[in-house]
């Protein structure tokens, strides 16, 4: 894939250990982020879409653990990190989490501290990694929560976090995300929870730090619409694999996968009309204790055959592309396409 890498992540196996049962929650996903790219992940709810960020950051909830695989880090001055490496509490993974890589989560009390004042915290991060006075990262703060639309900031900015709204908190938190214009910024589902005018304002704003700043952004969503404005590159994910990725050309406008397929087939796409065939996905995403023993979307797949069940496909890429798929049958599945 042209365009420089800031993140490689090779063959990552993270999985859940309860109850004495193991859940293969990311089973060998590898992909690039880019450099000044944005790169959408996308798949239904379980697929394993934020415990990938989290892997990434090293935060990852109680009971699970990276098992194999590799994180890398491709730093502008101290060469390959790898992350994976690196003790999730050392001083080295401390000093990237924040200042280098950010992360913008599904709950914004994870990343905000309830018993300091909202303003305090972003002004206390951008001091953290950049040596300015305290009156500078203030003015700053005060900057962002303006950028991020939250009303009345200089009141705001002296307030706890309990003191704002829900959609407010998401805004703050993103800010805070965004103080010291990290190399990589992961936002998992940062606007779920806003309004649509806020919706835009974020994307804009993670846009420009893209273009300006040349900061390569994993953004996971469920929002095709969204998909179809952000993404460089896309990475559809089921049931913990990686089933097709590539740039948004080649996977949105000639998706192969037949999961890629359903899922771009279930949804409404903004200005095609009102008289889209909607289909939804057949079936369930299978339970995660108790998976297919092929390919994971065998069960819910029109094109699936035997070697499907007995096997998950091996990645293929078109050649002379960054296209790839997997699955044994895709030719199958796009035969009538172009009639
Ligand atoms: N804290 C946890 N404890 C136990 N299992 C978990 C935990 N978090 C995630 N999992 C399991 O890991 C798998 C992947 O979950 P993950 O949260 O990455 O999904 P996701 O793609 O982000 O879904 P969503 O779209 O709903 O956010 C699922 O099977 C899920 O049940
Ligand atoms: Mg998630």
């Amino acid at each position: 894939m042209a365009g420089e890498s800031v993140i490689s992540v090779r063959h990552l196996k993270t999985y859940f250990y309860t109850e004495k049962r193991c859940n293969k929650a990311v089973n060998d996903v590898s992909f690039e982020i880019r450099k000044g790219k944005c790169l959408c992940v996308v798949g239904e709810s379980g697929c394993g879409k934020s415990v990938t960020a989290s892997s990434i950051m090293q935060l990852l909830p109680r009971l699970s653990r990276i098992e194999e695989g590799e994180i890398i880090y491709h730093t502008h001055d101290k060469g390959d990190v790898v992350l994976s490496d690196l003790g999730k509490n050392s001083k080295e993974m401390r000093a990237y989490r924040g200042k280098n890589i950010a992360m913008i989560f599904q709950d914004p009390m994870t990343a905000l501290n309830p018993v300091f004042k909202v303003g305090n915290q972003i002004a206390e991060n951008i001091r953290q990694h950049d040596k300015c006075s305290k009156a500078e990262a203030r003015k700053r703060t005060l900057e962002l929560l303006k950028q991020m639309g939250i009303p009345e900031p200089e009141r705001r900015i002296d307030q706890y976090p309990h003191e704002y709204s829900g959609g407010m908190r998401q805004r703050a938190m993103i800010a805070l995300a965004m103080s010291c214009s990290p190399d990589v910024l992961l936002a998992d589902e940062p606007t779920t929870a806003l309004d649509v005018t806020i919706q835009a304002q974020i994307f804009e704003l993670m846009t420009k730090l893209k273009e300006e700043n040349d900061t390569a952004i994993l953004l996971i969503t469920h929002d095709m619409g969204v998909v179809c404005e952000m993404a460089d590159d896309v990475l559809v994910m089921y049931m913990g694999n990686v089933v097709e990725s590539g740039t948004a050309r080649e996977v949105l406008k000639n998706p192969k996968h037949p999961y890629t397929r359903a899922l771009l087939a279930s949804i409404l796409v903004l200005g095609k009309g009102k008289d889209q065939n909607i289909q939804p996905i057949r079936g369930m995403t299978p339970n995660p204790y108790n998976r297919p023993p092929g390919c994971q979307f065998e069960p819910r797949c029109d094109f699936a055959c035997e070697a499907c069940r007995e096997r998950m496909p091996d990645e293929e890429v078109i050649e002379g592309t960054t296209h790839m798929i997997r699955c044994c049958n895709w030719r199958e599945a796009c035969k009538n396409d172009g009639e």
